[in-house]
């Protein structure tokens, strides 16, 4: 798969089936995490992959309403950091933006794997600190949920959420996120 097709073919679905995950996946997914760029090479992320059944039933408790799709999950990953394990220059935090960078190769390695890999903002960081042991000082940035794509579609999804399932959610157009040159001029306040 070239890295185009993944980057097509990655999508945040949300109905998800069971697939065994082996140590060999965990290990493929987070060398793909480490080889990332991050600000002098400091890889600030952390993982916590959770794939035994108690586990996965613990996190149950930590998903905002909207999200009881991820109890499908086969793994779900903590994705965790820490700004002191990262550059700071003066106003510019790097540790979030690093540890994105990271877990976008993660999810793109996945994608090749056959995976879907969802990741989410819907969920407690505190009921999650408590249910995997991370100590406060560490963020939660994001939860990955990860499983096989299911044929049909779960039946916990809200209409919205059926239709993106269906039909990617649309995107900006190239001129709404791209300048060329120089950052476009600004109406005039009260003008
Ligand atoms: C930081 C972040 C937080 C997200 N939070 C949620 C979430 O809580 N629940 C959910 O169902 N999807 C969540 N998503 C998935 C996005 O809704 C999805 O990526 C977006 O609608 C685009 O769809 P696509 O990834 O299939 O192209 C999140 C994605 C990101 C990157």
């Amino acid at each position: 798969m070239t890295v185009q097709e993944a980057i097509k073919q990655r999508r945040a679905y949300r109905s998800l089936t069971p697939v065994e995950i082996t140590d060999e996946t965990l290990h493929e997914l987070a060398h793909a995490a480490v080889l990332a760029p991050t600000c002098f090479n400091n890889q600030p992320a952390r993982f916590v992959f959770v794939r035994d059944p108690e586990q996965l039933e613990a996190m149950k408790l930590v998903y905002s309403k909207g999200n009881a799709w991820c109890h499908a999950a086969s793994l779900v990953i903590a994705v965790c950091a820490e700004k002191g394990d990262d550059c700071v220059i003066r106003d510019r935090e790097y540790y979030q933006f690093d540890t994105g960078l990271q877990t976008a190769l993660l999810i793109l390695r996945a994608t090749e794997l056959g995976l879907v890999a969802h990741p989410i903002a819907g969920y407690s960081p505190k009921k999650t600190r408590a249910a995997l042991g991370i100590p406060d000082r560490v963020a939660v940035v994001t939860l990955v949920l990860v499983g096989r794509h299911a044929g049909t579609p779960s039946p916990v999804l809200s209409k919205e959420q059926l239709a993106s399932e269906r039909k990617r959610p649309e995107r900006l157009s190239f001129d709404k996120m791209a300048f060329l040159e120089r950052w476009p001029a600004e109406p005039e306040e009260g003008g």
